[in-house]
């Protein structure tokens, strides 16, 4: 595996870890600053050029892009990836987790605890917002900030309003958070590589200071993480599509409340904590998965038209339950049945022989016409376009 790291600090130490662990293990690897790129744009050829000069050939790509270089950074990151170059992490997923309330409102959908949190943007809606999630001491948000600047406990309602006021006139956007009282000043950070988490830690702040980040001059200590935190974070990194992932979460009353995901890890504080080689795992992981590079199944699928990717599902009294995937006649629809949900189980690639239950779902590839009636009411509203119809000559035949 020939290695580019993508980092705007080569010196660093998690850049250095991440090089020299690469190196121990006998694979070829350079770091390249990442605004050092240009990105060249042609019919058939994405390219990409790094001072002035072609970039060679790479099996993979570990960008670790900072929160002040998303956008030139992700569009490098894009461009490997157009270039069928394996990310650690991709250009999506970067930018999703970047800004913490798309992280948010993308884990909002799944059963992952989470601090409760409003956006708002209009004046009239600051005040409800601020009751909505449980009243003073509430947490104000800047949505890009790291290391805990940008992060806000404000006492009162009327001094919570005030900043909020504040931070909307300078055209900031701010989230409004429940306060996880039962978590002051400590939380947990753990380090996700792939489908399991390499190492965990628990921060505690200093003093008065309510934020555990290192960065604050948080104290951390190596941990053992339980089912529960240890489900969160692997889902909350998977959901988020990202490989290699730090996830932060509050110890709250009911378990496990994630706040963020970070898709550029610092590995010192966790190293030192741990004395575990995270580096090397890191390393080890991509190794192991550098033949299968990101692929985007809707980019990828707008050549079959006609056919795409639905979930379809198994209401109590539809005509499959009870009976087996053969026997269901979707095959036939030219239906494919990828994944099957049932409850938290997550069955891929299910067998023919497997009988459906009432609510179960399945992920199918297939004719969307044939899918179509078998979408679930809502879901099928709540997408009804409110758009004027075209006409009839400028439908593309399905
Ligand atoms: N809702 C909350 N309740 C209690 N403490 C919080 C809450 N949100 C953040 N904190 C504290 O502030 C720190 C920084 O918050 P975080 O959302 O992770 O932002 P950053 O990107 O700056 O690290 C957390 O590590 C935690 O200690
Ligand atoms: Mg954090």
């Amino acid at each position: 595996m020939k290695l580019a790291i993508l980092s705007c600090s080569p010196k660093c130490y998690s850049t250095r870890r991440l090089l020299e662990a690469a190196k121990h293990r006998g694979y070829p690897a350079r770091v390249f600053d990442t605004l050092k790129f240009s990105i060249d744009l042609e019919a058939g050829v994405p390219d990409l050029h790094y001072r002035g000069r072609e970039v060679g050939n790479y099996d993979a790509v570990l960008p670790r892009i900072g929160a002040s270089i998303t956008y030139f950074g992700t569009a490098v990151v894009r461009q490997f990836e157009q270039m069928d170059v394996f990310t650690a992490n991709g250009s999506t997923g970067i930018g999703n987790s970047r800004d913490k309330l798309r992280c948010m409102q993308i884990l909002s959908r799944h059963q992952i605890g989470m601090p409760q949190t409003t956006f708002v943007r209009n004046k009239s809606d600051v005040l409800p917002a601020i009751e909505r999630v449980g009243g003073a001491p509430v947490i104000i948000k800047l949505l890009e900030g790291t290391q805990g600047v940008g992060v806000i406990l404000a006492d009162s309602v009327k001094i919570a309003e005030a900043i909020i006021e504040t931070l909307h006139s300078t055209r900031q956007n701010v989230l409004v958070q429940k306060f996880v009282a039962e978590s002051r000043g400590r939380d947990i950070r753990a380090l996700v590589v792939g489908d399991r988490v390499v190492a965990a830690m628990r921060r505690t702040a200093q003093g008065q200071e309510f934020r555990s980040n290192v960065h604050r001059g948080g104290t951390t200590e190596s941990i053992e993480l339980d089912e529960a935190y240890h489900d969160a974070a692997v889902k909350s990194a998977q959901i988020m599509g990202l490989r290699v992932a730090g996830v932060d979460m509050l110890e709250g009353n009911d378990g496990p409340q994630v706040m963020e995901v970070n898709s550029s890890p610092g590995l010192e504080g966790v190293e030192q904590a741990t004395r575990l080689d995270i580096a090397g795992a890191i390393i080890d992981y991509l190794a192991a998965q550098v033949d299968f590079p990101e692929i985007d199944i809707r980019q990828r699928l707008t050549v079959s038209r006609g056919y795409g990717v639905a979930e379809i599902s198994v209401p109590a009294g539809s005509e499959f339950v009870g009976k087996t995937i053969d026997e269901s006649g979707l095959a036939e629809l030219d239906i494919n049945v990828l994944t099957l949900y049932r409850g938290t189980t997550v069955i891929p690639n299910p067998r023919l022989k497997r009988a459906l239950e009432p609510g179960d779902r399945l992920l199918c590839f297939g004719k969307l016409e044939a899918m179509r009636t078998m979408i679930p009411e809502k879901a099928r509203k709540k997408r009804q376009p409110k758009l004027k119809s075209l006409p009839k000559s400028a439908h593309t035949p399905a």
